[in-house]
């Protein structure tokens, strides 16, 4: 029978190619190929040098839409210039919303953890698309640059759905949200509370909440209080990484970005330009990313076994140059790959081996390409009202002299200046001579008469904005709106 699922494969810069090929050798020892074709597309430095800031071939993306399913080794984001890194372009771009990262200790990985008996095993499931990753940055003023953070309710919902899904299916009791919703009320606090929503449907899973900071110390004192967190885009980065440095380092962290239809196996580390085309790349990263691919696709009883194999070979002693004992000589890319292919079948002696199902239960089938883009929601039914804006404009006036200057230009408009802002300290009606300012403020209108808000749209906050544009450079705009009545905004500190 011909292979039923088929992968696109992208081989990667640097180490790329060699790890690549070390891991579809055990692979294809294991018998993967009897169900998995892989498909080669063209992505990475190749593409940025023809001069393509995509950095994929049109061909390329049309086959992983085709296949639903990446399975790629790590490409060098070109320093400058236009071209981005197509690790994030391609998560993005294919809705892969969460990003989920195993972190266990292995056999012959020595940490300051395994030298202290302290088992870590804990999985890491990141928001992967909005926060600050959008990359949406302005020049404010000459001093002041913005990068706009974005959490919306339906992106937190696909995350926390597929932490919640993930931990049921792997027995997992209970999950944690990181977050910083003490500071970010309102961002944090709907990654939090949509978090809590989601939770319910999942009764059998014990939730809790830690704040960022206390998480990274916590991780680092008790990692095994850890079994699965779920954190917005930028904290998980930094997670994700303090928490490789649990087990070893990148080189034994594996990744998957899942999205409802397209899915992303990687290394999560880079393309080690310095011991690159010496053939002597660690390939576990990937190895590790794959079995979570044949995870993801049902084929179980191979993940078992290749997985069994690897941990007979660590605890063997058999190691690349990055890690493993000193004593023990290090061996290549490829003759780690051969060691571990003849160990197919093997299981680990001082830890419990993985189990090994009787057959493979595949469970995929790639879903179609949506004709246009989906729109998500949460919220259908929210009533929204206008109640005001904030204006935020570039000056170099004190906090009265600008109070006063607004108060007179708006004195007609149904709005009234009620604080201004800088840095997100209140500085006018009340604030401390003590506050440094910089050129760019936030000054807040709102309604004279709170019962007109029903009434008034945002035409007349654009008209106050046209107003106070004749007298003073605009930045930027935000309409304050309150939805099922209640506030849309955050105050000021000090407000
Ligand atoms: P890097 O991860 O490539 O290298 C950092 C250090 O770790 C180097 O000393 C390297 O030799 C070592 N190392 C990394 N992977 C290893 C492996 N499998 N076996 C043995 N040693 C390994 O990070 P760096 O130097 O910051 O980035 C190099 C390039 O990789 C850049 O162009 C960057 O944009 C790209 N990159 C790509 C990623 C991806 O495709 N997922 C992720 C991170 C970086």
């Amino acid at each position: 029978m011909p292979p039923s699922i088929r992968v696109a494969l992208a081989r990667g810069d640097g180490i790329g190619p060699e790890i690549v090929d070390g891991v579809m050798h055990i692979m294809d020892a294991a018998g993967v190929a009897d169900h998995l074709e892989s498909v080669e597309v063209e992505m990475g430095k190749s593409v940025f040098d023809k001069g393509d800031s995509r950095g994929m071939t049109d061909e390329a993306i049309r086959t992983v839409e085709e296949c639903a399913l990446l399975f790629k080794g790590p490409m060098e984001t070109p320093k400058g210039g236009g071209g981005k890194s197509i690790n994030v372009s391609l998560r993005k771009m294919y809705g892969a919303f969460a990003n989920i990262r195993h972190f266990q200790s292995l056999p012959g990985v020595e940490t300051v953890y395994s030298r202290a008996d302290i088992p870590v095993d804990f999985y890491v499931v990141r928001e992967n698309i909005e926060d600050t990753y959008g990359g949406i940055e302005h020049r404010l003023t000459p001093d002041v640059v913005e990068c706009k953070r974005l959490i919306s309710a339906p992106g937190s919902d696909q995350v926390h759905r597929a932490a919640f899904h993930l931990a049921q299916r792997l027995g997992i009791e209970s999950v944690h949200c990181g977050h910083k919703a003490n500071i970010m009320k309102m961002s944090d606090g709907m990654f939090l509370e949509r978090f809590r929503t989601v939770a319910r449907d999942y009764p059998d899973i014990t939730v809790d909440d830690v704040i960022i900071d206390a998480l990274c110390m916590n991780l680092v004192l008790r990692p095994q209080n850890y079994k699965m967190v779920v954190l917005p885009n930028l904290q998980g980065d930094i997670v994700s990484d303090l928490a490789a440095g649990l087990v070893g380092g990148l080189g034994f962290a594996p990744s998957a970005n899942i999205g409802d239809r397209i899915a992303i196996f990687e290394a999560v580390h880079g393309t080690a330009p310095d011991i690159a085309g010496k053939g002597l790349a660690n390939p576990t990263s990937l190895l590790l990313s794959g079995l979570m691919m044949l995870r993801h696709l049902g084929l179980l009883k191979s993940a078992a076994i290749i997985e069994n194999a690897l941990l007979a070979t660590l605890e063997s002693g058999v190691h690349t140059g990055d890690f493993g004992s000193k004593d023990v000589p290090s061996v290549g890319t490829m003759e780690y790959a051969k060691a571990i292919a003849s160990n197919l079948g093997k299981v680990p002696g001082t830890r419990q081996a993985v189990h090994v199902p009787d057959s493979e239960a595949i469970d995929y089938t790639p879903s179609e390409r949506p004709r246009t883009n989906e729109l998500i929601r949460t919220f259908h039914q929210m009533t929204s009202t206008h109640v005001g804006c904030d204006i935020y404009i570039e000056d170099i006036m004190g906090p009265q002299e600008l109070a006063e200057n607004l108060q007179r230009i708006s004195a007609h408009s149904p709005f009234e200046l009620t604080m201004i802002s800088n840095r997100g300290t209140q500085v006018w009606p009340t604030g401390s001579a003590y506050t440094e300012c910089v050129d760019y403020y936030r000054v807040r209108f709102e309604l004279r008469d709170k019962s007109r808000a029903s009434q008034l749209g945002q035409s007349a906050s654009i008209a106050l904005l046209s107003t106070i544009g004749e007298r003073f450079a605009i930045t930027d705009f935000q309409p304050l709106r309150n939805y099922d009545g209640k506030p849309g905004y955050s105050l000021a500190q000090g407000q």
